[in-house]
């Protein structure tokens, strides 16, 4: 067999060294700062005592699927920044920008049991100058798969992302392979702008049943949160048939969309198998693929996907 398939098992958290043992002793506070200028200070001095710096970006609402980015920057860097920063500009007018989960305060406990040291946590008025009309758009990328279904997501994402890659100055930040568009389309931007950071995609960390971790499933009643299992059953089908050599983008996109019509209240977005930097549609899987699902479980929208290496 010549594919490498990943994602679609469930990732136990087996594999996790306390923050403890990484540090041989007390792991350090957690420093939470709210200003640019705080944060540079902070990078700085790092630099200058010759440490490797870490990053993970996110919105809080922390899960397992963060903490694993967090280990894994622990484990290839000195020192570990995180940010949480609700970042407006990738909602849409409709979308859940008000109700998105914030749990600060169990979140610093999280990422302070983790062994991280800075916190960035702005505000919007530190993030955006009043007036800000300065966007980082990656072309073509950007309309594609959920940025078809959500104009102007991924220009807030690349312009916050490269915001936080200017303030941070990491050596190396962690993305998570869920959000598989956008870890293609940062590569992109990382590459395009010639930014000093290397980036890393972490596998998907998944709940014991198979649901792939994400903040949003907090929006689930325990129906929705069986219904969506659909997302993972129809990637399981499609590396059943990979695994039985089956190689046509068309055949494997026609099975996994047939899981979605045996669960009727579940809205399919997209069923996609493209190719994993270009984000472009391909017609065999032979040279590797991404997989990629989006659906709508009542106004919920969930990802997921399967990467399958060449
Ligand atoms: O993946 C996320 O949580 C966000 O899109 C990110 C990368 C933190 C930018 O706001």
């Amino acid at each position: 067999m010549f594919f490498r398939f990943q994602n679609v098992g469930t990732v136990a958290s087996a594999v996790r060294p306390s923050a403890a043992r990484l540090y041989g002793g007390e792991a350090p506070r957690l420093k939470t700062l709210r200003t640019i200028t705080e944060m540079r200070a902070a990078s700085r001095e790092a630099r200058h005592s010759g440490k490797r710096l870490g990053f993970v970006p996110t919105m809080g609402a922390l899960h397992q699927g963060h903490l694993s980015l967090v280990r894994a920057a622990r484990q290839a860097t000195d020192v570990v920044a995180a940010s949480i920063f609700v970042n407006p500009t990738q909602f849409g007018p409709n979308e859940d920008l008000a109700k998105y989960p914030r749990s600060f305060e169990r979140d610093c406990e999280l990422l302070e049991k983790e062994g991280v040291e800075w916190l960035f946590a702005p505000s919007v008025e530190e993030m955006y100058p009043s007036g800000a009309v300065t966007w980082v758009l990656v072309e073509e990328l950007s309309n594609k798969l959920d940025g078809r279904s959500r104009p102007g997501h991924f220009r807030g994402v690349t312009t916050v992302v490269s915001k936080l890659f200017h303030i941070v100055a990491p050596d190396l930040a962690f993305f998570g392979q869920k959000d598989a568009a956008q870890a293609a389309i940062i590569r992109r931007m990382v590459l395009d702008l010639n930014l000093p950071v290397e980036i890393t995609v972490c596998p998907i960390v998944r709940e014991p049943d198979g649901l792939a971790m994400s903040s949003r499933n907090a929006y689930l009643d325990p129906e929705q949160r069986r219904r969506a299992l659909v997302l993972h059953r129809s990637l399981t089908r499609v590396q059943e048939l990979i695994d039985q050599g089956e190689v046509s983008a068309t055949v494997l996109a026609s099975h996994g969309r047939k899981e979605f019509a045996a669960e009727p209240s579940v809205r399919l977005d997209y069923f996609e198998v493209v190719n994993p930097d270009t984000l472009d549609p391909i017609e065999d899987i032979s040279n590797g693929a991404l997989i990629a699902v989006a659906a709508y479980i009542g106004s919920t929208r969930l990802i997921d996907n399967l990467l399958v290496k060449r």
